[in-house]
């Protein structure tokens, strides 16, 4: 089975940015240690902070991936463009966001993305991201 997770602007900072809001951990710490609880999963991983960027992948992710976790952060609030490729593409997509975005700034409470998705996550940290994970695994044994 094949996973994609692809990340929007500023997840790269991960660990460094607002740590209070977003945590400690590096992205890439996190995903070796996700890779370790699915081995049986083939995970690919993009980060990118343009939004065509992410457009590109969703579809690339689209046509190879059984399974896509998306966190477009800011775009999240203002990209009718990914929405519209979550829409387009025939894999199932998680939207995860790390942080709790129906606590925080109203701006936050919009997403373009969450009715084209199969289901959202948010406000349950990185963890998020492997609950994500154990919904498209669940729907691969169920076929
Ligand atoms: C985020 C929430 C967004 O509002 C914000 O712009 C981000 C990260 C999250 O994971 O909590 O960059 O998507």
């Amino acid at each position: 089975m094949r996973i994609a997770i692809i990340n929007g602007p500023n997840l790269n900072l991960l660990g460094k940015r607002e740590t209070n809001v977003y945590g400690n951990m590096s992205f890439e710490s996190f995903l070796d240690e996700l890779k370790k609880k699915f081995l049986q999963i083939e995970f690919t991983y993009y980060q990118s902070n343009i939004e065509g960027e992410l457009v590109n992948e969703i579809q690339r992710a689209g046509l190879d991936a059984d399974g896509i976790v998306l966190n477009p952060a800011a775009y999240t609030h203002t990209s009718v463009a990914i929405g519209d490729a979550v829409a387009a593409i025939k894999s199932p997509v998680v939207e995860v966001h790390i942080s709790n975005v129906h606590a925080r700034e109203d701006f936050r409470k919009l997403s373009h993305i969450s009715a084209k998705a199969a289901g959202s996550i948010f406000g349950l940290g990185l963890k998020g991201y492997e609950l994500a994970v154990d919904y498209l695994l669940s729907l691969k044994k169920t076929g």
